[in-house]
């Protein structure tokens, strides 16, 4: 047991992206990876004792209006200040759900990540356009990655 937390705040206004989120989940759970206690919340239920106490972190995002969910940018508003200078070089990892571009929500978290100083450990991942099931799979996948790099200790 490493002890180490990942924290996931997911927003998930749609039976899509919940399943993108449960995926996640799913992923960063399983059953080879013991080490990792992994805390899923909303954006609005996050606070930031929550992201001081996490040792990495995977953000998910729709776009909407061409940039991050107000969710997400919600929990960055109240985030940003307590956590500045306190949690530099989190590993951090993005997806975005886009029903057809992605760059501006992109964008606009790694402007709001990099004030933060916070360590990207793969390109976003943007699941753009009409719904495909490999969605599903990539997030999965994505979970898997953080948590197991995170029990390996490679972060
Ligand atoms: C008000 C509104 C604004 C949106 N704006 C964008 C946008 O700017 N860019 C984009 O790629 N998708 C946009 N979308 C599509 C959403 O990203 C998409 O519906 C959401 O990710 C949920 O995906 P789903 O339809 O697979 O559940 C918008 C959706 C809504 C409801």
């Amino acid at each position: 047991m490493t002890g180490k937390r990942l924290l996931i705040v997911a927003h998930a206004p749609s039976p899509n992206t919940e399943r993108l989120r449960d995926a996640l989940v799913a992923g960063a759970r399983s059953p080879e990876i013991e080490g990792v206690e992994v805390k899923a919340l909303g954006p609005f239920a996050t606070t930031p004792a929550e992201v001081l106490s996490a040792d990495a972190i995977i953000l998910g995002a729709t776009e909407n209006l061409g940039y991050m969910s107000g969710a997400l940018k919600d929990f960055f508003d109240r985030c940003y200040c307590p956590c500045l200078g306190l949690t530099e070089g989190m590993p951090y990892a993005l997806y975005i759900r886009a029903g057809n571009d992605g760059t501006g929500a992109k964008r606009g978290v790694e402007t709001i990540v990099t004030g933060l100083r916070w360590r990207k450990i793969q390109q976003p991942l943007i699941l753009r356009g009409a719904w495909r099931e490999e969605f599903v799979a990539q997030c999965r996948e994505l979970g898997t990655m953080m948590a197991a790099g995170l029990e390996a200790g490679v972060f």
